[in-house]
């Protein structure tokens, strides 16, 4: 049996200031980010971890938020250089940073790549000034695309763009039009949202004018169409890469590998003796730091839940529908330790419905199915 992937995530929890569309576990920043406490106040949880995770070899780190490039680069080193301390990491193993492009931000690219990262996961939303002023953020499209050259330069041939779709008052045109540009930059990897209006967030309170259905539903296939001719290939709801530029880490949530999550508000999924069990960190910034800092590093796991068996299923089916080209049948039983026969009850109810194409050697979404994943996914509760 092969071992299952184990990936790092580490979340950071400031940005400037707080959109209106997210609901993150991200908090405006104090006049004073107190990095070297949360940088301390990480390794102490991570040594928390290490007896749970002894012997096994790291696939990916994540390093997300919230802002993380508001990190200095010298904080970042450290971060680094605590982590190698405490874990065996390969240069070459994919190490992610999700950047800003805000100048603060650009700046320290070259110093972040110098550290060790060496891909950067860059938040563009947009490149429409309109656009960006709407969602409140606080970059230009200029700065965006500065962003990427900057990125490029500093080494970084490593590298996503986050973009978003179905924006206030936002027409087809000007969609592809945001697309088109992104595409002009030649990122390896894309990420391609449809901006949801999430409760606890400004517009969930004061909700822009949003595209309609039948508006959205044609984004979408059109701009698919547009990422497709130029060689983007979408291997999940989102996420759309050029060949072999697959983002190994995310890939390895959906293929429900085990990573360890340290951070304010990170989640975690650590699998031993057959035992999956899944962390939360407590959300609030400060109290994080105090639990680690003050040698109590268990007060900042907020919840540990072990996955009882009934529920593994539709757990790992809604992780592992959500990659267009399916699993392979013995992955299940490799991450649930779980017989096939768990699965027959669900795929039986999808077939109904026409939803999952399946045979001895894959289980995946039908086209049917891919545009009701949600339903899909409910067959396996
Ligand atoms: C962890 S978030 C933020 C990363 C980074 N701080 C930024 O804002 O650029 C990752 C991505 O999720 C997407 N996202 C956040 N909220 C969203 C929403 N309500 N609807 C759709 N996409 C969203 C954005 O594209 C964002 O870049
Ligand atoms: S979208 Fe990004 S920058 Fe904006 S609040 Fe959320 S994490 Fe921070």
């Amino acid at each position: 049996m092969t071992p299952i992937p184990l990936s790092l995530y580490i979340h950071f929890p400031w940005c400037v200031q707080k959109c209106p569309y997210c609901d993150f576990n991200s908090h405006k920043q104090p006049d004073i980010i107190p990095e070297d406490r949360y940088i301390q106040a990480l390794l102490r949880d991570l040594e928390q971890v290490l007896p749970s995770i002894w012997g096994r070899r790291l696939h990916t780190v994540f390093i997300g938020g919230g802002t993380p490039s508001l990190l200095s680069a010298e904080g970042l080193n450290q971060l680094i250089k605590g982590l190698q301390q405490r874990l065996p990491m390969r240069p070459s193993m994919e190490f992610t940073l999700e950047a800003n492009p805000g100048t603060f931000e650009q700046d320290k690219f070259s110093g972040f790549y110098q550290a060790g990262v060496n891909r950067l996961s860059i938040g563009i939303q947009s490149f429409a000034d309109q656009q960006l002023q709407k969602l409140k953020r606080v970059h230009s499209a200029d700065e965006a695309l500065k962003a990427i050259a900057i990125a490029k330069k500093a080494g970084f041939s490593n590298f996503n763009l986050d973009l978003m779709f179905g924006l206030s008052g936002q027409s087809i045109e000007e969609a592809l039009g945001d697309l088109q540009q992104a595409i002009d930059c030649q990122p390896p990897h894309l990420s391609w949202y449809q901006l949801t209006i999430e409760p606890n967030t400004l517009f969930y309170n004061q909700p822009p004018s949003l595209p309609n259905h039948d508006l959205l539903a044609d984004m979408h296939e059109q701009g698919s169409a547009l990422l497709a001719k130029h060689g983007y290939q979408q291997y999940e709801v989102s996420a759309f890469a050029q060949p072999k530029q697959t983002s190994q880490h995310n890939k390895n949530y959906w293929q429900f590998g085990d990573y360890i999550g340290i951070g304010a508000g990170a989640h975690g999924k650590i699998t031993q003796q057959q035992t999956i069990s899944r962390t939360m960190r407590v959300k609030h910034p400060e109290q994080y730091m105090q639990a680690c800092l003050s040698g109590q590093p268990d007060k900042a796991i907020a919840t540990q839940t072990e996955l009882a068996k009934d529920t593994l299923p539709f757990e790992f089916m809604l992780n592992a529908l959500r990659l267009k080209e399916g699993f392979q049948p013995s992955l299940y039983t490799e991450r649930t330790f779980l017989s096939l026969s768990s699965l027959e009850q669900g795929l039986e109810k999808a077939d109904e419905k026409q939803l999952i194409i399946h045979n001895n050697e894959n289980i995946s979404l039908s086209s049917h199915g891919w545009n009701f994943l949600d339903e899909a996914v409910e067959c396996f509760l």
